[in-house]
């Protein structure tokens, strides 16, 4: 679009006076218009209250979004500790019941000290250890996964809008220190409203950019998601079937 010669007029104190930068013409923004004819100053002072209201805006929205990416954490996180939560209580219970079991036989055998007795309540206790450390690897890993997944598609999008936002606030600063602003006022003005149309879209650019980045991160997320649910899923089935066969050899002890 820029590339195109955009033919509109910037009027100023200079009334009816086209500003031609570097072959382009601009136009003064509307908020801008509004002010016409006026002091100088003030249309600059105009321009300065522009960006930061852009800034504003854009600033509002990251913190919108950084606020549902968060919320977004937090539930997964919710849904994580949930489901772990399932499979440590199917565990514990498994494992309660599975000692009763062998005790009630160990008294019924009246050999509770005796090495057999003894090495199937060590092993139980061996694979509850597995299961838990099974369980906090599964959750190793899915923490990994999500804080990789933040750090990489959500945040230095976010970061970088912030940072590039963050430059609006000082946008007339900025041009007034590298001009002259006595002799070249209405180049002034005109570079500032052409700077103005460029990132007057920018609140659009930010939410596609970052509605992209969330896309990315929420596909992580189901894939990880997934692989999670399938472990923990496979750590209770393991438990489970091995403590049964425990209990089956804990029987024939005699
Ligand atoms: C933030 O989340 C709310 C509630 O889920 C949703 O309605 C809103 O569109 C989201 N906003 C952005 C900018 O993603
Ligand atoms: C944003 O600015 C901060 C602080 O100046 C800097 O450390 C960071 O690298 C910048 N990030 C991006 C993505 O531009």
């Amino acid at each position: 679009m820029w590339q195109k010669l955009v033919l509109v007029t910037v009027l100023a104190s200079f009334a009816c006076q086209q500003i031609v930068l570097s072959k382009k013409i601009v136009e003064v923004p509307e908020a801008v218009k509004k002010v016409l004819p006026h002091a100088d100053g003030a249309l600059l002072a105009e321009f300065d209250s522009l960006f930061n209201r852009l800034h504003y805006n854009v600033d509002y929205k990251l913190r919108v979004l950084r606020m549902n990416q968060s919320l977004a954490i937090k539930n997964l996180n919710a849904q994580f500790i949930s489901r772990f939560g399932i499979v440590i209580t199917e565990i514990q219970q498994e494992k309660l019941r599975v000692k009763d079991l062998i005790l009630q036989h160990a008294l019924e055998i009246d050999g509770t000290q005796s090495p057999c007795i003894v090495a199937a309540n060590d092993e139980a206790i061996r694979q509850a250890t597995q299961a838990a450390a099974d369980i906090s690897l599964a959750a190793e890993l899915a923490y990994a996964d999500m804080a990789t997944a933040s750090r990489v598609f959500f945040y230095p999008q976010v970061q970088a809008f912030q940072n590039s936002s963050t430059d609006l606030q000082s946008a007339v600063l900025e041009k007034l220190s590298r001009s002259n602003i006595v002799t070249d006022l209405d180049i002034v003005l005109a570079e500032l409203a052409y700077q103005y149309e460029g990132e007057e879209d920018k609140v659009e650019r930010v939410l596609a950019g970052v509605e992209q980045e969330l896309e990315n991160f929420q596909e992580v997320v189901n894939n990880v998601r997934r692989e999670v649910w399938a472990m923990a899923d496979s750590i209770g089935r393991n438990f489970v079937f091995n403590i049964q066969m425990l209990l089956e050899e804990a029987l024939q002890c005699s």
